[in-house]
């Protein structure tokens, strides 16, 4: 197996392959003047099966399209086997129709992935998991609470986890299990043509002299982390902290996260996102690969 690092692997390909002893290339790389990609796979060592590294954040539809140029350049090549290990996977809220004739992109996506000759994923806490629908069996799914749990445990001493929805609990308890701490949800409501997040149920429990962990699996223009924060905030909770394995941060999310009252933003590389605490979330990838 050779583990190769495309143009938004973020270095995780190159930690895998060293905590896994296996060889590793990095794809060559350029943008042509037109704002065009250029992917150039190098001289690999003979072998039937690759792992590719490629995360799709912003740009989502260049780093897409980059690892469907990898994939079929692999198979061109004449690699049996790719995997593709995409930590952040783009387009899993856009998972179904709100109104009548809207795409529904992941589905688009996950074909686009297949038809490229990707025989696998592995994916860090998709928001829905709808590639499964194409790729069956053939996916797995990482979580992140036992990495965030290791982390949180060294600066909390009196912690309560909030999950920003209710149909998200299990997450949260699994973290709060990890604590040995309490939980509870927020729910939200979000209005399709402004974006903007209300509270449809909040915090019921009393969060004094707490920190109150505030839970979600990815953070985009930040207004559910500002929602809930607030929340917190109003049943005394002492310190509030974000935990989330995306950090997307679009637009001024950051500011809005801190003003809210927000000290601490813990996220993981499948985003680069240099303002926080991040997890590197490579040994979970390698132990998944072995
Ligand atoms: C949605 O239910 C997710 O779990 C996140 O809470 C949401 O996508 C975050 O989006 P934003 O930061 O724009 O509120």
């Amino acid at each position: 197996m050779i583990i190769l690092d495309g143009p938004s692997g973020n270095g995780i390909g190159k930690n895998i392959s060293k905590i896994l002893k296996m060889p590793y290339a990095s794809v060559e790389y350029k943008i042509f003047p037109d704002g065009e990609s250029y992917i150039r796979i190098p001289t690999l060592p003979k072998d039937d099966s690759v792992v590719v590294v490629q995360s799709t954040f912003a740009p989502q539809e260049k780093h897409i399209l980059e690892l469907v140029f990898i994939a079929d350049t692999l198979k061109k090549m004449g690699v049996r086997q790719i995997t593709a290990v995409i930590p952040y996977l783009a387009y899993t809220r856009q998972n179904k129709s709100f109104r009548e004739n809207e795409s529904v992109g992941i589905n688009s996506v996950a074909r686009l992935l297949k038809d490229s000759g990707i025989d696998s994923i592995v994916t860090v806490e998709p928001h829905t998991n709808e590639i499964k629908s194409v790729f069956g069996a053939k996916v797995k799914i990482l979580g992140t609470s036992e990495l965030f749990a290791k982390a949180l445990a060294k600066v909390v001493s009196n912690p309560f986890v909030i999950s920003t929805d209710k149909g998200d609990l299990e997450r949260a308890k699994s973290l709060a299990k990890l604590l040995k701490c309490d939980y509870d949800f927020i729910e939200k409501e979000r209005d399709i043509r402004t974006n903007e997040v209300r509270a449809k149920t909040p915090i019921k429990s009393d969060l004094n002299g707490k920190e109150a962990i505030i839970f979600d699996d990815v953070i985009s223009t930040g207004g559910t982390i500002e929602l809930a924060a607030r929340l917190a905030s109003s049943k005394g909770a002492k310190k509030i902290i974000v935990a989330a394995a995306h950090l997307v941060m679009a637009g001024d999310a950051y500011e809005r996260i801190v003003n809210a009252g927000v000290k601490e933003i813990y996220g993981t590389n499948t985003v680069p996102f240099p303002k926080a605490k991040i997890i590197d979330i490579s040994e979970e990838i390698a132990k998944a690969l072995k």
